[in-house]
């Protein structure tokens, strides 16, 4: 079974390059025992997440979806002192447990748990005059990760970095007749941002312990990048 040898490959790599420590491992035991679905990312994803938005220098990050904040966990480590996150959640509940799990690992005073539906957030955040962020992360619901991205943009500058997860979907990503909403979800997404001029973006297929699945990672064009013809 190759889901087997994925989650064991997954194992193997974590056991060598990930050091779990405890705030992270107590967010996923809290967050299964609220009954909350595992659709956290892996460790070595999240590890990702951290290295993506240092490599970044990112002073400010915006996370779409913050189920039980094990992906808030990994994107709040990678901020300098004075940086902020902030994560946007549908659900009260999720959020309380978010905000427990920051807490636990101290990172609670650089980062805030904005409750309600996401795209209402995002208008929010434009309307107050929120500085630009530098790093975003899209992990909510597929269907409206098109609205996600335009919220998004508003909310970024030349240069920032969109990493954005569940692009695959198993490989059913490239099914049009898909009666699955999260598919076809997914697929507008992958329309707008291809009809974006805004970004340069690419995709990659993964496979591990969540399966198979992939990312989107996109960057904001700057005047200045070298465009090739
Ligand atoms: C689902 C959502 C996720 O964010 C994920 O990483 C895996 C699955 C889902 O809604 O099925
Ligand atoms: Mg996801």
């Amino acid at each position: 079974d190759p889901q087997d040898r994925w989650t064991a490959v997954d194992a193997y790599l974590s056991d060598l390059l990930i050091v779990q420590d405890a705030a992270l491992a107590a967010a996923l035991i809290d967050q299964a025992a609220a009954g909350l679905p595992a659709q956290n990312v892996s460790a070595l994803q999240g590890q990702l997440l951290t290295l993506l938005a240092q490599m970044q220098g990112a002073r400010r990050i915006l996370e779409i979806g913050t189920l039980g904040g094990y992906s808030t966990l990994w994107l709040a480590r990678a901020l300098p002192p004075g940086g902020q996150l902030v994560t946007l959640e549908l659900q009260p509940q999720r959020a309380a447990l978010a905000r427990r799990s920051l807490e636990r690992a101290g990172l609670s005073g650089r980062v805030e748990v904005r409750v309600g539906q996401a795209t209402d957030s995002l208008a929010q955040l434009s309307a107050d005059g929120a500085a630009p962020f530098d790093f975003i992360f899209i992990d909510a619901d597929k269907p409206s990760y098109t609205e996600y991205l335009t919220g998004a943009l508003r909310l970024a500058r030349p240069g920032t970095v969109l990493m954005v997860d569940n692009v695959v979907r198993g490989g059913c990503v490239i099914s049009p007749e898909s009666d699955d909403a999260n598919v076809q979800g997914v697929r507008r997404f992958m329309a707008a941002l291809a009809a974006e001029p805004r970004l340069t973006a690419t995709a990659l297929q993964t496979v591990g312990s969540k399966g198979y699945d992939g990312f989107v990672v996109a960057r904001v064009n700057m005047a200045g990048d070298t465009i090739l013809e």
